[in-house]
């Protein structure tokens, strides 16, 4: 009987994924609430075959020299920032994501947010709470319309288009920018133009871009300069995507209507940061995917990846395929 491949999971998972892995993997489970230390990762996953991580913890060179027998790193999201996958693909280690699943459940919790901050939800809820509400007031606590709005979706992905088939309901035109135009667009109703276009242009402005080295700092001073004084700014991508200086100063002194953040730097954002005494700033902890079922099926397809990995198979979700050949099939 041959050994179990051994394997290391970075965080407690839903029972229904870790009983993917039972009986067919020997798992090391990370049983902390916060996220091992990358040194105790190190530690760790020294003689595993498979990694499953999040997105909070750095997969570096460092980690995969530390487990030379290390076939597979699962990241339990549908982004891989996290992970050096030049590294991993020249070590022949593979790389796998869980897209699909959270589409819908992101999409939704854009256009909350959207909708949370053009109509200033939790400015207004705070004020309620606060006391500050003496009387029904003509121009109190107004915001911007979404219903008939220009919505601007930057990076015209999976997420990105979820988005742009909700804005159909608020009877939105929409925009959208991506490096090539996309052929579902016809059908959603969404046109292609420029990034400076769609920025001078939209009263709401939606990022879906993964975060890669083209894309840091995408939205910066200038970005932000072209936009409307009385537009909105929502990120539910990754918060390197912005420059949160230049962002700032922009909110601070009106040059956009608002932002809202489900992603931002640094995460975890200390309770004292600067950006927490915006009021035009509505801001979430990463919750984008953070539904009961959509957790669950993320946990559920990582640890999937991670077993096909570890098994010389080919998992579903690859994301760098040129690792595959880079290292012997098990047992040769
Ligand atoms: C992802 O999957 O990349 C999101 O940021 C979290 O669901």
């Amino acid at each position: 009987m041959p050994n179990k491949p051994r394997v290391y999971v970075t965080r407690r998972l839903p029972h229904e994924a870790l009983s993917v892995l039972s009986g067919k993997t020997d798992t090391t489970l990370w049983e902390g609430e916060l996220p091992p230390a990358w040194e105790e990762i190190i530690r760790s996953v020294s003689g595993c075959q498979g990694l499953l991580s999040l997105l909070t913890d750095v997969i570096d060179e460092r980690v995969m020299d530390a487990a030379p027998g290390l076939r597979i790193i699962s990241n339990m999201a549908v982004g891989y920032n996290n992970i050096d996958v030049p590294a991993a693909t020249k070590r022949g280690i593979m790389v796998t994501n869980t897209p699909g699943v959270l589409t819908e459940t992101t999409a939704d919790l854009t256009f909350a947010l959207l909708l949370a901050t053009a109509r200033r939800l939790t400015e207004a809820s705070e004020f309620l709470r606060q006391g500050r509400w003496k009387t029904w007031s003509p121009m109190a606590l107004t915001g911007l319309d979404v219903y008939g709005a220009t919505l601007g979706i930057i990076g015209f992905g999976r997420i990105g288009q979820a988005v742009a088939r909700r804005a159909s309901g608020f009877n939105m035109r929409v925009l959208y920018t991506d490096r090539r135009e996309r052929p579902e667009a016809t059908e959603i109703g969404a046109q292609f133009v420029s990034l400076d276009g769609l920025l001078r242009a939209s009263d709401i402005v939606s990022l879906h871009v993964p975060l890669t080295e083209e894309t840091w700092g995408l939205i910066g001073q200038q970005q932000l300069g072209l936009m409307k004084t009385e537009a909105i700014l929502i990120n539910t991508a990754r918060g390197e995507v912005v420059d949160q200086d230049a962002l700032m100063d922009a909110l601070r002194h009106r040059r956009i209507g608002g932002a809202g953040l489900d992603v931002m730097v640094p995460e975890p954002l200390p309770p004292d940061h600067p950006l927490c005494d915006l009021d035009n700033a509505v801001l979430l902890p990463h919750i984008g995917s953070a539904s009961v079922a959509t957790r669950t099926k993320m946990a559920v397809i990582a640890a999937r990846n991670l077993l096909a990995g570890v098994s010389g198979e080919s998992p579903p979700n690859l994301v760098n395929p040129e690792a595959l050949g880079g290292k012997p099939e098990p047992g040769n």
